[in-house]
């Protein structure tokens, strides 16, 4: 059995058996516990830890399709390693996501053929405005994930920062990664894309957009 299949089987064995005991990944103690009711957490409910895993995912999968958009224009310039980095961290942060998906039992958006389809327009699309497009579009998502994060940092931090304790570390290395993503299409001339303030503020709206259908749906 897989490493996500065997977390899933125990967390089911565990919800049916009305176990109050940490779940675990693979090993990993996750600081969020089931009541047997199976329907709520302590403290927090189980309905806004699944809305925060769920548009998490969300948002890194549309990351690296962003990302996959990006390296299929522009993978042989200059421009092509710094890329390729980014890409390469998102890969991790989705695998994570998909982990945390499987321990907790939550289930995807719905949305995610589509954000699959948008995600990889929106960085195909910029990057064919060239690097400074590309590196756009890289700030202005990762400054919204970022800030996205920081929202789900205090909610955590204000509910029991102990008790939500990985979630958090996860969160918060997540995030520090996205300013650095964000940093990244400064330093390579963002600001120098065609028409920068309205593409920007175009592609964030566009972000508040997918955070909030990717959370309910
Ligand atoms: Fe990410
Ligand atoms: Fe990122």
């Amino acid at each position: 059995m897989t490493c996500a299949g065997a977390a899933a089987a125990r967390s089911l064995w565990r919800l049916r058996a009305g176990n109050q005991r940490p779940l675990s990944a693979c090993g990993r103690r996750i600081g969020v516990r089931f009541r047997s009711s199976g329907t709520t957490l302590d403290g927090i409910s189980r309905a806004a830890v699944d809305r925060i895993i769920r548009v998490d995912h969300a948002g890194e999968y549309g990351a690296n399709r962003i990302y996959a958009g990006q390296m299929a224009v522009l993978g042989r310039t200059s421009v092509g390693p710094v890329i390729q980095k980014m890409w390469d961290q998102e890969k991790d942060h989705l695998k994570k996501f998909n982990e945390l998906m499987v321990a907790f039992r939550v289930r995807p958006t719905v949305l995610l053929p589509f954000w699959n389809v948008v995600g990889f327009a929106l960085g195909a699309g910029t990057a064919l405005l060239g690097k400074e497009g590309a590196m756009a579009c890289t700030v202005a998502v990762e400054e919204s994930i970022a800030h996205h994060y920081n929202n789900q940092i205090r909610t955590l931090v204000e509910e029991d920062p102990a008790k939500y304790g990985e979630l958090l570390q996860v969160i918060r290395k997540f995030r520090d990664e996205e300013l650095e993503h964000h940093d990244l299409g400064l330093e390579h001339d963002a600001e120098r894309a065609p028409a920068y303030t309205v593409l920007k503020s175009i592609i964030q709206a566009g972000c508040s957009v997918a955070i909030s259908l990717s959370e309910r749906l």
